[in-house]
């Protein structure tokens, strides 16, 4: 059940002293999380919250201006020159659709040959992935640097459909690989739900102009009395969905008891991520976690202070801007969470961690109580997240700067075991949620996953 590493001692010694701190630099509110709950609604602040901060390298060099001459390593694909996904025709669409469809129903897993079926030891990562490649490339070179990688089976939840992309990420040869296709997006849905149609009202519109208008969601503002926006509704769909798919319907997971683990496109891993995650797992399963329910691999930090924090894991309750980096969580969780579904689905939050806050607070019989890593083993570098345009991001300045970091201090990774040190935090006060998800169409589609019911448009 609980995967055994197999520990050379060699590894694990322990220094200690001196904090030395190689990640600095903190924008966005998110940091100072505890008053988030009184964050102001959509129509001021379109961040996401756990939208990145943003990491540089302290040294002040920035060699790499992300030519991409990092690619290319051992069985990672080169994802560089892909075009940009453009808009598709009605023919371009109905193909795509039916790959996607056979896809989702075949579920390929490349690289069984090399390393073997999937088993009850095998670890488990869903990437969900958008359209942000360059920094999937080095969230991908990141977890072919992971130790025991060999030993796992990525899923990559798409709802871009790239054929370049896809056929990059099946050349991925340091583990197996599985790609799943979230079936109801913009791209496959230019003109209609799920995607923006012409006789949906526009966001800004006065409820009472709406009505006049007879614009066809008209009686469906959000909390704030604006109107869905398509784009900021696909990830919380995507996110549900794909986490019905891989406990509901990837037959080789049938009977797998073990975490899975979450990660977004633009997350980027240490070398000890599994084996921390394995710690972690063991504890949980050996119930000395507290009731912990919940790992988390990372948190939210101003300095990446691993020569007093290595080795140490905190308890405590869920909070969604938090704790949302490398969430794993099983099955038995998970079946929890889903008899939520109406919640999720219901609550006015386009934001897919915000809505698990508000099951946590209002559904779930037990409380969301988090194990998560003091000395993060994944980080944000997506400074810049989807909303926004204007800021200079650049991953590969941020990816170096944690690169760095792991090579001076990789005498401290692979602790032999972690401490458990319980924390209570605050619970958040949750009003009435950051909006965009006011639509009764949204709330359909979005139960229509847990459902297993074909929506119907
Ligand atoms: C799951 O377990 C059942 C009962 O032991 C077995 O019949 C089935 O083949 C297993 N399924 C998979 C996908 O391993
Ligand atoms: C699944 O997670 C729960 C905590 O949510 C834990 O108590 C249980 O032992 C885990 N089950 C397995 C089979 O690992």
């Amino acid at each position: 059940m609980v995967k055994i590493l197999c520990k050379s001692s060699k590894t694990f010694l322990i220094v200690l002293v001196i904090t030395l701190i190689w990640l600095h630099t903190y924008l966005s509110g998110i940091l100072g999380t505890e008053n988030s709950v009184d964050k102001s609604p959509r129509a001021d602040d379109d961040k996401i919250p756990g939208a990145a901060p943003a990491v540089v390298d302290e040294t002040g060099k920035n060699g790499n201006t992300g030519g991409g001459s990092e690619h290319g390593r051992l069985g990672t694909p080169a994802f560089i020159n892909l075009p940009e996904p453009r808009p598709l025709s009605a023919e371009e669409i109905e193909e795509i659709t039916k790959e996607m469809t056979f896809e989702n129903e075949m579920q390929r897993i490349y690289n069984v040959e090399k390393f073997g079926p999937v088993n009850e030891g095998t670890y488990v990562l869903v990437i969900q992935v958008h359209s942000r490649v360059e920094y999937l490339s080095l969230l991908i070179e990141s977890l072919s640097r992971v130790q025991n990688i060999e030993n796992s089976l990525l899923v990559f939840s798409h709802d871009l459909y790239v054929p370049q992309l896809n056929e990059a990420i099946r050349n991925i040869d340091f583990t197996r690989v599985m790609q799943i296709f979230y079936p109801y997006s913009i791209q496959l849905h230019p003109t209609s739900f799920p995607g923006q149609s012409p006789d949906d009202c526009p966001r800004d519109i006065s409820p009472e102009k709406a009505q006049q208008t007879k614009c066809r969601n008209a009686d469906h503002p959000d909390v704030y009395g604006h109107y869905r926006e398509a784009r900021y509704t696909q990830t919380k769909h995507h996110w549900w969905w794909k986490a019905n798919f891989v406990f509901g319907k990837i037959v080789t997971l049938r009977n797998y008891t073990g975490v899975v683990a979450f990660i977004e496109e633009d997350h980027y891993v240490a070398p000890d991520f599994l084996w921390v995650l394995d710690l972690m797992e063991t504890l949980m399963v050996q119930n000395l976690c507290h009731g912990c329910n919940l790992l988390a691999l990372g948190t939210y930090l101003k300095t990446w202070n691993i020569k007093v924090a290595n080795s140490r894991g905190v308890v405590t309750n869920w909070i969604s801007s938090k704790h949302n980096m490398g969430m794993a969580f099983n099955r038995t969780m998970w079946n929890e969470i889903s008899r939520c579904a109406p919640t999720f689905c219901e609550y006015d939050d386009y934001n897919w961690d915000w809505s698990l806050l508000q099951v946590a607070y209002t559904c779930l019989h037990q409380p969301m109580t988090v194990f998560y890593a003091k000395a993060p083993r994944i980080f944000h570098i997506g400074d810049c997240g989807m909303h926004y345009k204007q800021k200079k991001c650049n991953p590969h300045t941020a990816a170096k700067a944690i690169d760095a970091g792991v090579k001076t201090h990789h005498a401290l990774l692979f602790p032999d075991k972690l401490t458990v040190e319980v924390r209570h935090g605050k619970n958040m006060r949750l009003k009435k949620g950051n909006g965009g998800w006011g639509d009764i169409r949204d709330k359909q589609l979005c139960l229509s996953f847990s459902k297993d019911e074909k929506y119907q448009f």
